[in-house]
């Protein structure tokens, strides 16, 4: 059932570009004019009045909310908060029908994610549910449902669900922009044309594994790794992180890196790896000062960043590329390393990689 693969952590990782392409099948109109999305029915007028959006999620999939947050203030122009779904529904927030609230669950099972739904609808915000799993409790219970396609996910570890779920960002996304008239149809045919290519994208960073295992073989002993980047790349860098700790157990932080100089550069020494991602063009710059920063204390630098930006290159020591594409879309392409690389740590350290310690699949208790 593992089709060869060593774990199935492996084996979900390896399904991505399948799982990309099944989510995106039917929801890209034709000539990539822009999206369908025959599941999504908010009634005009609530999509019109609608002033704020709310995503929330537990871990890997609050991780998608904080990339969908960027993603659908960038293309439809509307203000996204993201919150963990135990701290939003103890919070008190201030919801009501001009609120669209967008819970993401792989298992749709979540205590913490349900109860977060249930509060929204008591307050009169419309739901749209993002889960992989049909007829789940929170599928049954939002307003609309907007199904990932990655297939069952036996790993406890989430790879294939978290890059479904960010496609399915760009989707709600494109819809709302689509149906507000925030985008033009030039960038709305571009991203579209680009979403089309993703899974041919994520199959080439899949074929480019073997600098990430010779990392591995020099720093699997290392007690602490740092994951930095900005904007987007921030997010993505708090996705790797936590990749690492739940399977390897090595201690993983994720910084904006702007906010390096505020603190955290104070643990930056000697031989300590540093994953710097800096796929965004128009934050490059920043990025570069930022490997400068941490390689003046000798740290290792290991970078993520998109082909066209190869001047990372001459201040990180090992670089891997992810093909280019328009910078919204990076997250899919730039989160495949970091799997990969906290998968290896984790074979590497002989942990148990599918079933890693006090984690459970489906946590349906607070
Ligand atoms: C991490 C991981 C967990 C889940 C979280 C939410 O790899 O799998 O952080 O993302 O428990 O689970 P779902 O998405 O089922 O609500």
């Amino acid at each position: 059932e593992k089709d060869g693969y060593a774990h199935f952590m492996l084996k979900e990782i390896h399904e991505q570009p399948r799982a990309i392409k099944d989510t995106l099948s039917g929801r890209i109109a034709a000539g990539d004019s822009g999206v369908t999305l025959k599941e999504i029915n908010i009634p005009e007028e609530q999509l019109r009045e609608m002033n704020k959006i709310f995503i929330t999620a537990c871990g890997t999939a609050y991780h998608a909310g904080l990339v969908g947050k960027h993603i659908i203030e960038s293309l439809a122009r509307i203000p996204v908060e993201v919150d963990i779904a135990s701290e939003f529904r103890y919070r008190n927030p201030l919801l009501d029908r001009n609120s669209l609230v967008i819970v993401v669950s792989q298992s749709g099972e979540t205590a913490d994610t349900l109860a977060a739904l249930r509060e929204a609808k008591r307050k009169g915000a419309r739901v749209l549910a993002v889960t992989n799993v049909v007829d789940s409790s929170v599928a049954r219970e939002a307003d609309d449902v907007l199904y990932t396609w990655a297939g069952p996910e036996i790993a406890v570890a989430s790879t294939k669900a978290y890059t479904t779920q960010l496609v399915c960002m760009y989707l709600i996304g494109l819809y709302l922009a689509q149906q507000r008239g925030a985008l033009g149809p030039g960038e709305t045919a571009e991203i579209v044309a680009e979403l089309r290519k993703l899974p041919g994208k994520v199959s080439a960073v899949l074929e480019n594994g073997s600098d990430i295992e010779n990392f591995v073989r020099q720093y699997s002993n290392c007690g602490s790794v740092f994951y930095i980047g900005r904007g987007l790349d921030h997010a993505v860098a708090m996705e790797g992180s936590l990749k690492l700790k739940e399977i390897s157990y090595i201690h993983a932080e994720a910084y904006a890196a702007g906010e390096l100089k505020h603190g955290t550069l104070a643990l930056i020494e000697k031989d300590v790896p540093v994953i710097a991602l800096a796929t965004q063009a128009d934050l490059f710059e920043k990025m570069l000062s930022n490997i400068k920063e941490v390689k003046a204390r000798d740290a290792v630098v290991v970078a993520v960043a998109m082909r066209g930006l190869e001047e990372v290159a001459k201040e990180a020591d090992q670089v891997m590329y992810i093909p280019r594409t328009h910078q919204v879309l990076a997250p899919v392409l730039a989160v495949i390393p970091l799997q990969l690389l906290a998968y290896h740590m984790a074979v590497a350290r002989n942990c148990d990689v599918d079933q890693p310690r006090n984690l459970a699949k489906s946590v349906t208790v607070e």
